[in-house]
């Protein structure tokens, strides 16, 4: 079919025909999908697999969730704040299944969404045929929820004036001017065209986040279970070093520093890394044993703060984990003095080979390098939600080791 026979997108002019262009692009969408679902058992993550996987991941990651954020915050406050009666029972029934609706959604898409990560890289990884089901049922009747009560409502209330009022925010979102009709679907670039580092292109840099919420309903009781929850929710979703975690420390004048390190172990004691005992961090250490712990896991839109005191971990641990590491790594710790400056990089790789060359296949674990543990006071929950109305769940240890749970502002 050539392109001029192709119906185009109403304008925003029209805001309840786009919302309803969005529901036919999410339908194409999820047909893909299925596609894709048939697709892949006898070819594979092959290139139409691949390009099929970026097309649908492209649509939900953005275009979904801008619709979702032009109902949640547009259409259906503009409706509750106008119906009456009739109209406004059925709202009061229908608005928090589509708000929970959504939250299911957006749960169910974070499955898939890692699943297709890997088809879209050419990677043979499964994609669950139940999870593709439930995701493609629970849009379609949405969908038909949606088109059956409250788009009809909406253009029987809606005075041309509030319509214009709906598409000119539906535009904003997009990034767009509100004046003139423009084209629905325009979904613009996260990143400004250009990527200088100016002001206004920073502040153009940012996206709205809605895949998930967080309540203290949802929360366990133990802060590092809840931990090992996320964290795993995290390798679930194939975040990109979940293990990586900054480490802020200050020094003997209050100074502070922050740099990322690896964690390598964490259960009720603490948050345990390993690291140079006469490093900067180390010698901070020294001075000031507190310090503050900062995963951030984009990808499920997830931050976790955490803060205490820290203590190096008995030298019987620390050698527990370096002999466990690869003669390599073994030897650099040796050859390292970390955070101290050297003439060259020459200089390092002679340091290096001088140390190889004594220890041959046995290595020693200096005693200035070993384990640090932070034993957390305060462990903070962050789930990013739309319109930055997030979400943050905080424990705070008690003296006698209970933990309190409480909601903070975002
Ligand atoms: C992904 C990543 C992982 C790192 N892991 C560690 C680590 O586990 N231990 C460590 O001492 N430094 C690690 N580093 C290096 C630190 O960021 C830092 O350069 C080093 O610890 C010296 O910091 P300091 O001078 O503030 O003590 C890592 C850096 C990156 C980017």
């Amino acid at each position: 079919m050539s392109d001029f026979l192709i119906t185009p997108a109403p304008g925003f002019d029209q805001p309840i025909a786009v919302l309803k262009h969005c529901h036919d692009r999410i339908r194409k969408q999820l047909a893909t999908l299925q596609k894709l679902l048939a697709h892949l058992p006898e070819h594979g993550a092959d290139a139409d697999a691949q390009q099929a996987a970026q097309a649908v991941l492209k649509y939900f990651n953005q275009a979904a969730q801008l619709h979702h954020a032009d109902e949640e915050d547009n259409l259906m406050p503009m409706l509750q704040a106008c119906a009456r009666d009739a109209d406004a029972a059925l709202l009061a029934a229908l608005v928090p299944e589509i708000l929970a609706d959504h939250q299911r959604m957006d749960g169910d898409w974070l499955i898939i969404k890692s699943q297709l990560d890997s088809i879209a890289k050419g990677l043979d990884g499964p994609l669950s045929a139940p999870d593709v089901a439930r995701f493609c049922d629970s849009y379609t009747a949405h969908m038909a929820k949606e088109e059956a009560h409250i788009a009809p409502m909406a253009k029987r209330l809606f005075s041309p004036e509030q319509m214009a009022e709906l598409g000119a925010a539906m535009q904003r979102r997009r990034g767009l001017e509100p004046a003139g009709a423009q084209q629905a679907e325009t979904v613009p670039a996260a990143v400004p065209a250009a990527p200088a580092a100016s002001g206004d292109a920073l502040a153009a840099l940012r996206s709205d986040y809605g895949r998930a919420s967080l309540s203290e309903a949802d929360v366990l009781a133990d802060p590092i279970g809840q931990f090992a929850r996320w964290f795993d929710e995290a390798v679930q979703a194939r975040v990109n070093e979940p293990n990586a975690m900054s480490v802020a420390t200050v020094d003997a004048d209050g100074k502070p520093s922050s740099r990322i390190v690896l964690i390598k172990q964490y259960d009720e004691r603490g948050f345990t890394w390993y690291a140079n005992y006469d490093s900067q961090k180390g010698r901070q250490l020294c001075a000031n044993p507190h310090a503050a712990l900062l995963f951030f896991w984009n990808e499920v839109e997830r931050q976790v703060r955490i803060e205490g005191t820290v203590v190096r971990t008995s030298a019987e641990e620390s050698d527990q984990y370096f002999y466990s590491r690869p003669l390599k790594s073994q030897l650099a710790a040796m050859a390292s003095q970390q955070s101290a400056t050297i003439a060259s990089r020459a200089q390092m790789e002679a340091n290096y080979a001088a140390v190889a060359a004594a220890c041959g296949e046995h290595a020693t674990r200096p005693e200035q390098w070993g384990g640090y543990r932070l034993q957390p006071q305060r462990i903070e929950f962050w789930q990013g939600r739309r319109s930055r109305f997030h979400d943050r769940i905080v424990y705070v240890r008690q003296a006698d080791g209970s933990w309190i749970i409480e909601r903070l502002q975002p």
